[in-house]
């Protein structure tokens, strides 16, 4: 079939080929030329778009299987429209708990884990068929508890053929063992936690005495480092899982792991004279010395909490190679594994890499516990402070241009971990875990109902004007 538009006729193959490249207003003007063209917009166009255009998430990923790709653009325009003016809904997933706690989040596409203690809430991710029918959202499940174990300090989704409920949880005594989350039955909706018991399985990788300050996996290769610095890199497909441990000699902290790079790599975050390095992953092994040392702009930049890769829609493009972290100045790195610009007149080898792009709120230098990256227009990066339950975010595209907002609650505390999606920012505080939603669409179920708090559960939270969010503090950081 052919289209005739402006006197040219044209096959409808080469159509598609020009839709590819055309943006949101083009498509929008080339869907009202005819019928034709139309239908053929919606059949074409708006997946071309969206497969040029990724806004990864996980609690929408099953929902938008069944969204055709208009709604699936409707609501990444509306998001990432809401995004640019600092528009969210924000609310806390919890009442506060009785005690404080260093808690750690994971998501996967089914199920929200907040670990914090002897404890993991599960939220499971609930269902929408269509945009019309509203959007996705959590809803409180159950908790578990394990028998006769030290505190949880770490927990990260690995991957299991058969469900996503599986998970590798670090322990306060140096364990780490791989834990399958049962399904809850409706009988055990009584606020009980369901014991798990985990000592007939072998813990995984090796045993030390030393906390597992981070687990992190990427394909079927899962990392660990422990706060004395021995790290471990494990096959989970492999019948002896540990490939290899090499020990840093120094405090640590933080780790990443990916293997999607063209040259697979951990990085890791300590306290040192070089407190990131890069290491090689080779399939038999994890080099033992560092190929990239990576500095700050700061004199007294000594510890990186956290590691995480760039987002996805940055002008740098889309590499795995690009590594953001969160250091104990304040200060939100970006560096390029790929860049040449090195520091100078420093000695050893190999010379330090420095950032292209560092990231600051000018009015605070609390130090960065969380990074995480998406977003609107998967252009954000998020950094959790140490204080004041303060989440940063900047756009890389405008990166002077920050702004930060308090945790509903305004707890005085860190938050300790921070999940970013295309829409939406999951964090935990020291005393529960909250979300700000900045997608379309968000009603009161969406999140759990939270009943006014009893006087034994002190929660100053006040709802905003929609009934929907909760009132919360924000503040640009080029203020005047
Ligand atoms: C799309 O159409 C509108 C109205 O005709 C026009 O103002 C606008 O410039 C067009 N956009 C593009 C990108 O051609
Ligand atoms: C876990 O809870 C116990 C008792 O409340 C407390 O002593 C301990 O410090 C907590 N550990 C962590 C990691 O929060
Ligand atoms: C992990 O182990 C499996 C099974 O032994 C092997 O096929 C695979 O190549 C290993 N993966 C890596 C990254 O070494
Ligand atoms: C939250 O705390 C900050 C600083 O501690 C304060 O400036 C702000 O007014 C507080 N907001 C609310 C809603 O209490
Ligand atoms: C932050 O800046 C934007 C525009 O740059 C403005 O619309 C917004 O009102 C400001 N917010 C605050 C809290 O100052």
């Amino acid at each position: 079939m052919t289209v005739e538009a402006a006197g040219l006729i044209l096959p409808s193959d080469v159509l598609i080929i020009i839709m590819a490249n055309l943006d949101m207003e083009d498509l929008i003007n080339l869907s009202y030329t005819c019928k034709f063209v139309n239908l053929l917009v919606h059949e074409f166009g708006w997946s071309l778009y969206l497969k040029y255009n990724v806004r990864p998430s996980f609690t929408l990923q099953l929902a938008r299987r069944s969204w055709s790709s208009f709604d699936q653009v409707r609501y990444d325009v509306a998001s990432d429209r809401c995004w640019a003016q600092a528009k969210f809904n924000a609310r806390p997933l919890s009442h506060p708990w009785r005690n404080k706690y260093q808690p750690k989040i994971a998501l996967s596409a089914s199920v929200l884990l907040v670990a914090a203690n002897y404890t993991i809430y599960a939220y499971h991710i609930t269902h929408s068929s269509s945009l019309d029918d509203g959007v996705p959202g959590v809803s409180y499940e159950g908790s578990y508890s394990f028998t006769d174990r030290p505190a949880i300090t770490s927990i990260t989704f690995i991957p299991d053929r058969h469900s996503e409920r599986t998970v590798a949880v670090g322990f306060e005594d140096g364990r780490i063992h791989r834990v399958f989350l049962p399904h809850f039955q409706q009988e055990q909706s009584n606020n009980k936690p369901l014991a798990l018991n985990i000592e007939r399985d072998p813990p995984l990788a090796l045993r030390i005495v030393d906390v597992i300050e981070s687990l992190t996996c990427s394909d079927n290769m899962l990392l660990s480092l422990s706060s004395f610095g021995t790290a471990g890199l494990c096959n989970l497909s492999s019948d002896s899982p540990l490939v290899s441990a090499i020990n840093l000699d120094c405090r640590s902290w933080s780790s990443f792991i990916c293997m999607k790079s063209s040259t697979p790599f951990t990085a890791f975050g300590t306290t040192s004279p070089n407190p990131l390095v890069v290491h090689a992953v080779t399939p038999s092994s994890l080099s033992p010395a560092p190929f990239a040392i990576l500095h700050s702009t700061h004199e007294r930049s000594t510890a990186v909490y956290d590691i995480t890769n760039a987002p996805p829609s940055a002008p740098w493009g889309s590499s795995k190679q690009v590594i953001v972290s969160g250091w104990y100045d304040g200060a939100v790195q970006v560096h390029d594994l790929r860049s040449g610009w090195r520091d100078s007149g420093v000695t050893g080898t190999p010379a330090p890499l420095r950032p292209m792009l560092t990231f600051c709120d000018p009015w605070s230098d609390e130090p960065i516990y969380s990074v995480s990256c998406g977003g609107g227009s998967s252009s954000v990066v998020g950094a959790g402070t140490a204080r004041h339950s303060v989440v940063a975010f900047w756009d890389v595209r405008r990166p002077t241009e920050g702004w930060s907002v308090h945790a509903p609650g305004n707890d005085s505390s860190p938050v300790y971990s921070l999940v970013l999606e295309s829409s939406r920012v999951f964090g935990v505080t020291q005393s529960r875990p909250f979300v700000f939603d900045f997608g379309p669409g968000v009603t009161k179920d969406t999140y759990p109902f939270l009943p006014p708090s009893t006087r034994s559960q002190h929660d100053s939270l006040k709802l905003n004007k929609n009934g929907v969010g909760y009132c919360v503090t924000q503040y640009n950081h080029s203020r005047t």
